[in-house]
This record gives structure tokens, sequence and C-alpha cells, in this order.
């Protein structure tokens, strides 16, 4: 390539290109790559030793890294493209290729590409767009249905006694979602903004969780559902004990609600390991088909929209719960089998590990 490193340039070179997270060919006025990083080994399935000059057309078919090249050689001016690319796996780069220029000579003897990997940056900025379409939605359905109703009632159906309080208390019912989902919502960003302090000391599972039991004691009735405990005395979780309300009440709740009359939910516990304790929400209700599994615990996912919202689900709480856990150094996991029940399992530490 009409020029040389020394013996001290070459092994440094060597060692930065090598720890870059980009791939980077260089190729010289020819299109021959004559070097190449670590990166782009993988990206481009590359001999790990180059053993000589490698044609682009060998490394690469694809037409917008041949054109760029070819563009950067003949203009001298950088060339930058986004590229769908390659392999198994379907992976996005953004592709810069620049003029190597090599002094004393101004004459452009080679490019330079770097093939940045910003295929999980889209990923995470779809799922951010979706999720702020989907919570306008969430909110205007709601919003929509208060304003028609307040609008009939100022119209004349105020006066209408077979109706207004009708009117109102599906008023009531929308403001009231509206509010859980602001409330979730708040409690999410918090959580994931990491602003949420947790004071993490050692509840006496036992009698934490017969406190829940009396706070779901009206929607127990309502979906006639019972209610069993089976918690060892004594066995305790290292938690912050508002955090752990908000686990456990979801959880707690979603087994009532996505339950059958007449069906039931236990929640059971055990000791696991040397600091680890157990935590099982079991219920007999309608159960969550295989494919829903996995993406239950994403913001605003339902499997039946409309049943969730009867509960006056928001579609946040196993998002919540989710954070809560692995905020604690837990894990949750879930198994279920539809028509039969649900079982959430937590674990999270038992006790304050003494430094
Ligand atoms: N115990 C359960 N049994 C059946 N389905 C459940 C259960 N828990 C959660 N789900 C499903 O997971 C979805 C997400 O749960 P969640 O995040 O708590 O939202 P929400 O309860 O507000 O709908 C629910 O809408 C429901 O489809
Ligand atoms: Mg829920």
């Amino acid at each position: 390539m009409g020029f040389q490193l020394d013996q001290y340039s070459q092994p440094l070179l060597k060692a930065v290109l090598g720890s870059l997270r980009e791939g980077i060919l260089v190729v010289d006025s020819q299109l021959d790559v004559v070097l190449y990083n670590k990166a782009a080994v993988s990206i481009f399935n590359l001999p790990a030793v180059m053993t000589g000059p490698v044609r682009l057309i060998d490394v690469s078919r694809n037409k917008t890294i041949h054109q760029g090249f070819r563009q950067v050689l003949e203009e001298n001016k950088p060339f930058d493209a986004e590229l769908e690319v390659f392999g198994k796996q379907e992976r996005t780069f953004s592709f810069r290729a620049t003029p190597l220029v090599v002094p004393p000579s101004e004459e452009v003897a080679g490019a330079i590409g770097v093939f940045f990997d910003v295929t999980q940056l889209l990923r995470l900025e779809r799922v951010r767009r979706e999720f702020f379409s989907n919570l306008s939605h969430e909110l205007r359905t709601p919003l929509t249905s208060i304003l028609v109703y307040v609008e009939t009632l100022l119209n004349g159906a105020l006066y209408d006694t077979e109706n207004n309080l009708k009117f109102l208390n599906i008023v009531n019912k929308h403001a009231t979602r509206m509010q859980n989902l602001v409330r979730d919502i708040a409690d999410l960003s918090a959580i994931e903004a990491g602003e949420l302090k947790l004071n993490a000391v050692e509840v006496d599972l036992r009698a934490f969780i017969e406190n829940l039991g009396v706070l779901i004691a009206s929607d127990l009735e309502e979906c006639q559902v019972a209610f069993h405990q089976d918690i060892p005395p004594e066995l305790t979780v290292y938690a912050d004990p508002q955090a752990l309300e908000q686990i456990l009440m979801n959880l707690i709740i979603n087994a009532v609600k996505f339950n059958r009359p007449g069906g039931s939910v236990s929640v059971t516990a055990k000791p696991e390991g040397d600091n680890r304790t157990r935590i099982t929400v079991r219920d007999t209700g309608i159960g969550i088909e295989e494919e829903h599994l996995t993406r239950i615990f994403e913001r605003l996912y339902r499997v039946d929209k409309s049943r969730s919202q009867e509960v006056g689900g928001t579609g946040l709480g196993l998002a919540i719960v989710k954070h809560l856990v692995l905020s604690h150094n837990g894990d949750i996991s879930v198994q279920s089998t539809p028509g039969e029940g649900s079982e959430f399992r937590i674990r999270l530490p038992r006790k304050a590990i003494e430094a």
C-alpha cells in the first residue's frame, strides 16, 4: 500500500484496532482489503489471521459497502449509510467510509470502513416508540369515554334519574383507570431511572402475607375466590417492605382477577439454599398460553386486553414486579397451563448479608 509501519507502530495499531467494538476494514486503491480488526472478523466471517490482501468482493457482496468504498476513493469524501446485513442473525450497521491519505502524499491511498452495530439501539428505539404510542392510546380511550358521558350529562341526562348515576359510575371507572395508569407509569419510570431508594429490612413473611390477605378481602369476595397461605413461621425476606408489598400485591391481585368463580389462590414460601426465600403464588385461573409467557413482563402487554381492562388492569403490573424483584437481586419465573392455572415464583434474599 505504499507505506510501511515501523516496529513500534505496528503492534500499537494492532492493539488499538483489536480493542474496538466497531468492525474496521481498510482497503487500498484497488479495493483490496489490506487490514481488518477482530470485530470485522466476526462481522464478515473472515480468517482470524490475515495472510495477504483479500479482495473486497470476497469479504462481502453487499452493494452499499462496495459503492461506499468506491465513492470514497473517487471523490475523496466520507460516505455514510445504514446497512441491513448479513449472515444468520439480521443485524443493522451504521457504515462510514473515509478516505485514507498517507502523508506526504496527498493522494487517496485507500479507504477506511467502520461498521458500528446499531441493532440493539434501533430495537430500544422501536420499543420506546411503541410504548409511547400504546400509552397515548391507553390514555385516550378512557378520556374519550369520560368526555362523552360528561357531555351527555351536561346535555340533560343529569336530570334523567334512570341513567344519571349509571353514567357517573362509568365516568368514575374510566377516571380510576387513568389514575391507575398514571400511577403505574410514574412508578415504572422511577424504578427504571434508578430513582427508587430501597430500604431493605428483614421482613417476617408470614405476618406480612397475612396482612395482605386482609387488604384483598373485598377483591376475593367480588371474584368468589378463596385465599390460602402456607408460610413457615420465622421465614424472612430481606426486602424493602413497600416494594415487597407492591410485588406480592400485583401477583396476588392478578391471581385473583384472572381466576374463575369458585377458584383459589395460594401463596406458599420456603427457604432455598443459603440465603434465598422462594415465594410461590399459584392460582386456579384461566392460565396463560405458552406464546405469551415471556411477553407478559413487557410494559403494557396483556393477553386479553378487554379482560384486563375490566378488572382495572394497566398491563404495567408485571413489568413493575419484574423490575422490583431484579433490583433486590432476585429473580422471577412463571409456569402455566391454560385452563388450569398459573404459578409465579420469585426468589429474594432471605437475610442481610453481614459485612
Ligand atoms: N395469574 C395470571 N393468570 C392469567 N393471566 C395472567 C396472570 N397474571 C398475569 N396475566 C396476564 O399477563 C398480563 C399482564 O399482567 P400485568 O402486567 O399485571 O397487567 P394487568 O394485570 O394490568 O393486565 C395480564 O393482562 C394477563 O393477560
Ligand atoms: Mg396486574
